[in-house]
């Protein structure tokens, strides 16, 4: 019996669930004999309403290495603009033999509502401030490769943290290994107090941070997403909360310097920093489609004995 299950967030993720995940797309990246035919006969379809590079253009590259078909659903050429609604459109998608939805969508809750009217399985692609879970998962797996474990080591996220949606995944997910998590931004991209982040720990100083990060990761301003609320100038948060080479210096040797991209060179850091010895920010991109294949995989080979959504589709998000 074929059964689906959703990757909606991490929000309630444990564990044991993250580490199968990112074992997964490490064995993807070593090479599994058999990858190129996990997803044969399945058809994946991306829905992106926001703009994407790396997440949608390694999504279909994760669906083609495993033998799957992938088709872009555009919003904007589709009959939403007619006034279709979206249960009708899941409906007619799932009638076309679609067996997963990849979607990206500003509102937060988006995905989570989709999988209400679609009998497949959901993959967040992003929603609004709320979660971006594949982003979470490939920044784990990424400071996972590089320290063994993440027991005992402190992951700094400096910017924009109120408005970052992969904030709250990446943190979650380091946090669940076993990381600490510093939280560094003005007062006013702070998160807002609300439950989900109680785990982290809050900085307005970035320097005093810096010194003990083994891996520090820069957002740039979401002003896509701020809905009117006030915003710092991007170079008060270039000065105040942006690397640059005299900070550089106040990290250990070891530490390393990650972005999600895209990147705003010379906002949140300096274009020379990109492609630095310690910058992995490529390397996160790479291992973004190995840990697409293993979410893919998860979701649609999902036997009905194990089906058990990372969150449940009727569930609210903040
Ligand atoms: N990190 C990320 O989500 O990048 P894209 O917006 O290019 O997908």
């Amino acid at each position: 019996m074929t059964a689906h299950r959703h990757l909606l967030d991490l929000d309630d993720a444990q564990r044991p669930v993250i580490e199968a995940l990112i074992a997964r797309a490490r064995a993807f990246k070593a090479g599994v004999r058999d990858a190129s035919v996990r997803l044969r006969g399945k058809t994946v379809l991306g829905m992106f309403f926001e703009p994407s590079t790396r997440t949608a253009t390694s999504f279909a590259q994760a669906t083609l290495k495993l033998g799957g078909s992938w088709h872009d659903f555009h919003p904007d050429a589709s009959s939403f603009t007619k006034g279709e609604t979206l249960e009708d459109t899941m409906r007619t998608i799932q009638a076309i033999g679609a067996d997963a939805i990849v979607v990206r969508h500003p509102e937060s809750g988006f995905p989570h509502a989709l999988a209400q009217y679609f009998g497949g399985s959901i993959l967040n692609a992003g929603d609004g401030w709320h979660a971006h879970p594949t982003q979470g998962l490939l920044d784990a797996m990424t400071l996972l490769e590089e320290f063994g474990t993440l027991d005992g080591r402190r992951l700094v996220i400096s910017g924009d943290i109120r408005h970052s949606r992969v904030a709250r995944s990446s943190a979650r997910a380091a946090h669940l290994l076993g990381a600490r998590v510093v939280l560094c931004a003005p007062p006013l991209l702070l998160p807002p107090t609300s439950p989900g982040w109680g785990f982290a720990e809050l900085s307005a100083d970035f320097d005093a941070c810096l010194p003990k990060a083994d891996a520090v990761m820069l957002l740039r301003i979401q002003k896509e997403r701020a809905d009117g609320a006030e915003l710092p100038p991007g170079e008060d948060l270039a000065w105040g909360y942006g690397l640059n080479a005299a900070r550089t210096e106040l990290l250990p040797e070891h530490a390393i310097i990650m972005h999600p991209g895209p990147v705003n060179r010379g906002v949140e850091i300096p274009g020379h920093l990109v492609a630095d010895v310690r910058s992995r920010i490529e390397r996160q991109v790479e291992n973004g489609v190995f840990v697409r294949m293993a979410a893919l995989e998860w979701c649609l080979l999902a036997s009905a004995a194990d089906v058990r959504p990372l969150r449940s589709a009727g569930a609210t998000s903040s």
